[in-house]
């Protein structure tokens, strides 16, 4: 990489998990329009899974996903193993307070921990100039910020919009796990984020319309509601007096599927 770099330009990264959907695909074609070389990492990180999770069927398509990339324009793949990021004695764990704390981190209490151990060493090993996230994963675009601030990583962190089905469901890998049928009610949680966005602009009761749009998805079909929280954009904590923009966050289960989502309020 260090070769690779020399005289380059800037060198933009976009770190991944793979089962790559147009949602990556837009964030590599934004880092190919602000830098000159373009680098992506595909590796399904075990220290962010908990052990009940799905690490083992997550979804892998290492072929497709390379051809999808050279067409994006990248330039670089990077595909470590697991015995490559986390040989025999590693010890080491980045642990975060802050946006870290709450919402996503009350259901997956390993999550935030090993996204930014990950992160951090990707980054060490890419030493990119910009890397570019999804603000679809925002709580995550929001730690990776904090990471980089407070351990003085020169990189510029870029958040890039979710996007979406023509129907609204924000692309993920983890679509792949839906039923047909279920696939036809995954778009009402995007609905029902709006319902509550259209309930805070009219200055209405936003607790109230955050606990009646959960009893909906349930009776659409949702099984089970982790959160639907609305919180300060930066901090991710409550809303506050001096709370500049809020963000409408939400978790729900679909049978065996976890979707998450948030819109800008
Ligand atoms: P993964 O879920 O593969 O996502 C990789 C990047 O794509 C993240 O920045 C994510 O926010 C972005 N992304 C996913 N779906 C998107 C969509 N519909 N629109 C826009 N961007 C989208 O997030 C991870 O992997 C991992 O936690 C990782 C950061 C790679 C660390 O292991």
């Amino acid at each position: 990489m260090a070769k690779l770099r020399k005289g380059k330009g800037k060198v933009g990264f976009v770190p991944t998990m793979g089962a790559l959907h147009e949602g990556h695909l837009t964030l590599v074609r934004h880092a190919r329009s602000v830098s000159d070389v373009v680098a992506v990492s595909i590796f399904v990180n075990p220290l962010q899974f908990a052990p009940t999770e799905d690490l083992d069927r997550y979804p892998r398509q290492e072929a497709a996903d390379l051809a999808l990339l050279q067409e994006a324009g990248c330039d670089i793949v990077y595909l470590p193993t697991p015995d490559v990021l986390y040989p025999k004695g590693f010890v080491s764990r980045i642990e975060m307070a802050g946006p870290a704390l709450g919402l996503e981190s009350d259901f997956r209490p390993q999550f935030f921990s090993g996204v930014a151990t990950v992160v951090s060493k990707l980054f060490n090993q890419v030493r990119p100039d910009i890397a570019v996230f999804g603000e679809k994963d925002f709580q995550q675009l929001a730690v990776i910020r904090a990471m980089v601030r407070d351990f003085d990583m020169d990189i510029d962190i870029v958040g890039y919009p979710t996007v979406r089905e023509k129907d609204g469901l924000a692309l993920s890998s983890r679509n792949a796990y839906l039923s047909a049928e279920e696939r036809v009610v995954a778009p009402k949680l995007k609905a029902a984020l709006d319902r509550i966005r259209g309930v805070a602009k009219d200055g209405g009761d936003t607790n109230r319309a955050i606990a009646e749009a959960g009893d909906d998805l349930i009776d659409t079909g949702f099984d089970k509601i982790d959160y639907i929280a609305l919180r300060d954009a930066d901090t991710l904590g409550e809303i506050t007096p001096d709370t500049k923009a809020a963000r409408l966050l939400a978790a729900v289960w679909l049978g065996t599927t976890r979707l998450i989502d948030n819109i800008a309020v």
